[in-house]
């Protein structure tokens, strides 16, 4: 070969084996938080299988940092849906006695508990469980039940069946894992306890406020964000995903204007005489 008078630098990079989606600046595999004067970490190895928090999930952290939100030293509380293990690491963090993380998805017992691990916190005050909601029964009732339930509407033409769809996806236009909380509540929260949840505006939150006041519980609203509809992930869907969402709101179970909707930081309080499973 004779030597060019042009030299060209061809760089030649080797992605990491293993690592789909390393030529991203950011992406959403960590993330800082505070919560009540501590800041924590929290990682999501494979976003693909577990959902990476968003602000919908961040929102009821943030209105639990408020004035007017719950003391949490001490409490034995149930994580519905747990995922990375975002409430699960706060709420140890906060002090509370013991957690358990439920979630339907396999993958997130190790992620949870590599969580809170990673942030210096007891393990043994850890419980992971694998299993729907709608099949958990524990021995005892929790003092908290915390929750983010998935709120966008399911459409087979968008079915992936992997874990972030399972985080983001519901049957019954979005409610399926609301109306479970709604039904499963007495079986799960003690007399006196709180249930937290961050509610979309996508998914009829009258209904479960509603629901749940019909049940003996009353309701607060800690705080209200406005934000995007998180439609990254289904950007290829992104039309069939908001006629759906259009459709909800046409029947009045939606609230939303544009691509923007809001998240409700709600707190329920079961009466203390309440009896009953
Ligand atoms: C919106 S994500 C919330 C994850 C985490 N709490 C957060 O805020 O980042 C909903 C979670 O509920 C889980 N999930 C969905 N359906 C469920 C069911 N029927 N029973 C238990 N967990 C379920 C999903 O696997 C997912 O981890």
């Amino acid at each position: 070969m004779t030597d060019s008078p042009i030299r060209t630098l061809t760089r030649r990079r080797v992605l990491p084996v293993g690592e789909n989606g390393s030529l991203w600046e950011t992406r959403p595999s960590c993330g800082i938080f505070a919560f009540r004067g501590t800041r924590l970490r929290l990682v999501v190895e494979d976003p693909a299988e577990i959902l990476f928090p968003t602000d919908c999930g961040l929102s009821l952290i943030s209105a639990l940092n408020g004035d007017n939100a719950p003391g949490l030293e001490g409490v034995r509380a149930l994580d519905i849906g747990a995922g990375s293990g975002l409430y699960s690491v706060a709420l140890l963090a906060a002090g509370a006695e013991l957690v358990t993380a439920l979630d339907i998805n396999p993958a997130s017992a190790g992620q949870t508990t590599a969580n809170v691990v990673a942030n210096g916190l007891d393990g043994t005050r850890l419980t992971c469980v694998t299993s729907p909601l709608e099949e958990y029964t524990p021995d005892e009732r929790f003092d908290l039940v915390i929750t983010n339930p998935p709120h966008l509407p399911y459409d087979p033409s968008y079915a992936t069946g992997n874990g972030l769809e399972t985080a983001l996806v519901a049957r019954r236009g979005g409610r399926a894992v609301y109306d479970s909380v709604v039904e499963r509540m007495d079986t799960l929260l003690a007399p006196g306890g709180t249930l937290l949840m961050a509610h979309s505006s996508l998914a009829d939150i009258p209904r479960t406020v509603t629901e749940l006041t019909a049940r003996g519980y009353e309701s607060e609203t800690l705080e209200i964000f406005e934000m995007d509809i998180p439609l990254l992930a289904y950007a290829e869907h992104k039309e069939t995903m908001l006629t759906l969402l259009k459709e909800r709101r046409a029947a009045g179970q939606a609230e939303f204007d544009g691509s923007r909707f809001t998240v409700h930081a709600l707190m329920f309080r079961r009466p203390a005489g309440a009896t009953g499973r």
